[in-house]
């Protein structure tokens, strides 16, 4: 039987790089989401399609008002690891020997920080299980992607595949020690944000790296900047529980400024966070490791403005809405 899963991606609000060192983030879903089609085979053959992968900074059109970006097979090829290895993680866990056909589609871009490797990972687990005849607990699902994203990148944080698995808002913190603490959030006001995507020049682990080596030169400065940044996170949890939109938007500001002061802001990301401000925008931030990638635009009130004042600023962008639910088997 052909079955479908989907998950959604993610930005994170608040708590990027102060996460990896014990301190808490605040994530949400967003209503963009990633398909995988599953469908056994008789033999043990798994084949992958994934043409529709969306990929950035490649043919842009716009097709009913929805933003279409043209596949690059040489970015789709990494997306791939992340369907091949879901399919032997999910096997090995249910004992499954069977090969199956697993098609992809996205409507995120691909690579963007907006964790669509783990939603890859989440929705091809789900529908492995489904197509096979079992139903895995959020929880389940939150782990393997986890395991998928490891075995794939080699280290991973447990935030986008928490995120795309369960849904919703998460407070998150992780140590040393590995133990991963998730708090759901209900908020009440779901907020409306306009995401814009500027080229990445540099990759998660080298931002990673370039914060632990300014960790090492200067603790008490760099130690004091993360710290601040946890505070942050423990500060727009309340205002998002009580819906006070203006106060997270300051509060998105400030953190965007300790990001920049930590080094991982560029020029580009820089300029689009002032363009969506003076727009409009209640507040905007990188959201992510950062050295380009994504910013968030939180624009209740004004998002035509600030959508237009950032697409003209060169980056693409989309508007989303958060705290979408997390990964789930679709009716076909
Ligand atoms: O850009 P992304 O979505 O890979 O975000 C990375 C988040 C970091 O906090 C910078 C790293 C981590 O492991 O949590």
């Amino acid at each position: 039987m052909r079955v479908a899963a989907s998950a959604p991606g993610k930005v994170t609000l608040f708590g990027e790089h102060a996460v990896v060192y014990g301190h808490p983030a605040i994530v949400a879903a967003l209503d963009k989401r990633v398909y995988a089609y599953a469908e056994p085979r008789s033999d043990d053959v798994v084949k992958i399609s994934a043409k529709d992968l969306r990929v950035p900074g490649l043919i842009v059109s716009y097709v009913g008002g929805e933003l279409v970006l043209e596949t690059d097979y040489g970015a789709v090829l990494p997306a791939i690891a992340y369907v091949s290895k879901a399919v032997e993680v999910a096997a090995r866990y249910l004992d499954v020997r069977k090969g199956v056909n697993v098609e992809i589609r996205s409507e995120m871009p691909v690579g963007a920080g907006l964790g669509t490797s783990a939603a890859v990972a989440a929705a091809t687990i789900t529908a492995f299980a489904a197509a096979h005849g079992y139903e895995l607990a959020g929880e389940e699902v939150a782990n393997l992607a986890w395991e998928v994203e490891k075995g794939v990148q080699g280290i991973a944080s447990p935030m986008d595949s928490s995120i795309t698995a369960l849904g919703g808002y998460l407070k998150i913190s992780y140590g040393s020690g590995g133990a991963i603490e998730r708090v759901a959030l209900k908020v009440p006001k779901e907020p409306l944000l306009v995401v814009g995507y500027v080229e990445r020049v540099a990759r998660t682990k080298e931002m990673v790296e370039l914060v632990r080596a300014r960790l090492f030169e200067n603790p008490d400065l760099y130690g004091e900047i993360l710290r601040l940044i946890g505070r942050l996170a423990v500060e727009a949890e309340k205002a998002l529980l009580r819906g006070d939109l203006r106060t997270l938007g300051s509060l998105m500001n400030v953190n965007h400024a300790l990001l920049d002061a930590l080094g991982v802001s560029t020029r580009r990301l820089n300029e689009l966070v002032q363009v969506a401000r003076e727009a409009g925008a209640y507040g905007a931030k990188l959201t992510g490791a950062g050295g380009g990638g994504c910013v968030i635009a939180l624009a209740p009130e004004n998002a035509d403005a600030v959508e237009v004042a950032m697409r003209l600023h060169g980056s693409m962008v989309f508007r989303a809405r958060l705290g979408a639910e997390g990964v789930r088997v679709e009716a076909l």
